[in-house]
């Protein structure tokens, strides 16, 4: 049935049937989580692009909704995202009626256009683009507030020359009349650094008051800098933001109640197959902080918190000794949908390995490097202590290391009769010092 599918990811959001790719519009609104996607409603490949909608209270447990935007005269519609408009400065909005303003680009001639709702349910268009095409491809385009100026800034995607990549920045006081005012260069071809589905977002650095701007491309790469408003000045070089497989076009909300930078991506699966009239799926909701660690201010990544309500059983392990040959301490578990957390030092063995439901999750001691069936990451782990978080679904596993420095989201399809796990050191003895394994529920009744 509905969401039983054999590789339905049970704790990751999925359309019913049909294409997703990028998440759209992420916004809080009216008491609901927007979650606005890519989709092709009629199909399990890419085409006729429109906005999927599903909303949540609890940023876990999705409803999905009827198509929010159509393709129209404008062509398809392509990514974007979305604000509240608490000042009603674009006047769309209704006395105590804020309106959730979308912004999305028409395909056609890759122009920038508006939507609105005052209830979250039906929606609106603008008929002309408010940013008419700038330069070849332009598309995804991201608004945010800038308080200091009392001004919407939105940052799109410009093709300048043929694959020559950049941010364009816009001003514009009332949502509706944008004026270009600086742009920034991304790279050139397949390794270009800003490409596509910008990110914009302001974050304090933890333990401080101080404040930086962070720009992101689609594949996660990001710079930290400042920004006046007009200009953005990179302070760092490319940094990378995940070194997992297949993690997308990440957008954050705006308008978190509690302040959070709350960050869902597109995780690229492999659920094309096996009689399923869906495909593809998002990631975990992910809690992102600016930290200062050993080599700099880093963009941290974590689970949120509210993914601790699908535990529903805690196999707890004390310490313990980990060695060659030692027995397998989870050998009596029997499990699916796994949250599992361990922290240990390695000691003298040269490997830690464990392994997920047939998935082995492999920390090298020697080398600091974290392998996931095949995928290896060589930075940033330090040496000693470690801490692994692991989620794993049915559609792979999403891990996170050095306290949220590594992201690592790894798509496969797990073997469903598969369900074991094992733990064990190799050329020496590791010192587990915790280790929990939760079983989760799925977020599908
Ligand atoms: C990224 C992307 C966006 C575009 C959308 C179309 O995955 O190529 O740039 O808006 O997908 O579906």
């Amino acid at each position: 049935g509905l969401y039983k599918e054999k590789f339905r990811g049970q704790f990751h959001f999925s359309p019913k049937r049909g294409w997703t790719n990028d998440p759209n519009g992420l916004v809080y609104y009216n008491g609901e989580y927007h979650l606005f996607f890519q989709h092709n409603p009629y199909g399990r490949g890419w085409g006729n692009m429109s906005w999927g909608h599903a909303v949540s209270k609890d940023l876990v447990h999705w409803k999905e909704l009827d198509v929010a935007l159509h393709p129209g005269p404008f062509g398809p519609v392509f990514s974007g995202g979305a604000v509240v408009d608490q000042e009603n400065t674009s006047g769309l909005g209704k006395p105590g009626k804020p309106a959730m303003v979308m912004f999305f680009t028409g395909a056609r001639a890759w122009s920038q256009y508006l939507a609105w709702s005052t209830d979250g349910r039906s929606f609106q268009k603008l008929e002309k683009a408010v940013v008419p095409r700038i330069n070849k491809d332009n598309r995804d385009p991201k608004v945010v507030w800038y308080e200091p100026s009392k001004q919407w800034v939105m940052v799109v995607y410009v093709e300048r020359a043929h694959e020559q990549h950049s941010m364009q920045f816009l001003t514009s006081p009332d949502l509706k009349d944008w004026t270009p005012v600086s742009s920034i260069n991304g790279g050139a071809g397949r390794d270009g650094y800003l490409f596509e589905c910008p990110e914009f977002f302001q974050l304090t650095v933890e333990g401080s008051k101080e404040t930086k701007w962070i720009l992101t491309g689609a594949n996660s790469e990001y710079a930290i800098g400042n920004f006046d408003g007009k200009v953005f000045k990179p302070e760092t070089e490319r940094l990378n933001g995940q070194r997992g497989r297949d993690f997308y076009a990440a957008q954050t909300y705006s308008n978190e109640p509690k302040g959070r930078r709350i960050e869902i991506g597109w995780w690229r699966t492999h659920t094309d197959r096996e009689g399923m009239n869906f495909n593809q799926s998002m990631s975990i909701p992910l809690e992102l902080k600016l930290e200062r660690r050993t080599e700099g201010l880093r963009l941290i990544r974590r689970p949120v918190k509210e993914l601790e309500a699908l535990r529903n059983k805690t196999y707890s392990y004390g310490k313990m000794k980990l060695k060659d040959n030692s027995a397998n301490p989870l050998s009596s578990l029997d499990i699916e949908l796994a949250e599992i957390r361990l922290e240990f030092e390695p000691g003298t063995a040269k490997e830690v390995v464990l392994n997920v439901r047939g998935v082995p999750v492999i920390y090298n001691a020697v080398k600091q490097e974290l392998t996931i069936d095949g995928v290896t990451a060589s930075a940033p782990l330090q040496k000693g202590k470690q801490k692994l978080i692991i989620y794993a679904d049915r559609t792979g596993l999403e891990v996170f290391a050095g306290d949220g420095l590594l992201f690592m989201p790894v798509n496969i399809n797990i073997k469903p009769e598969i369900r074991s796990l094992s733990i064990s050191a190799r050329g020496g003895t590791a010192s587990v010092s915790d280790l929990k394994v939760y079983q989760l529920e799925s977020i599908w009744d």
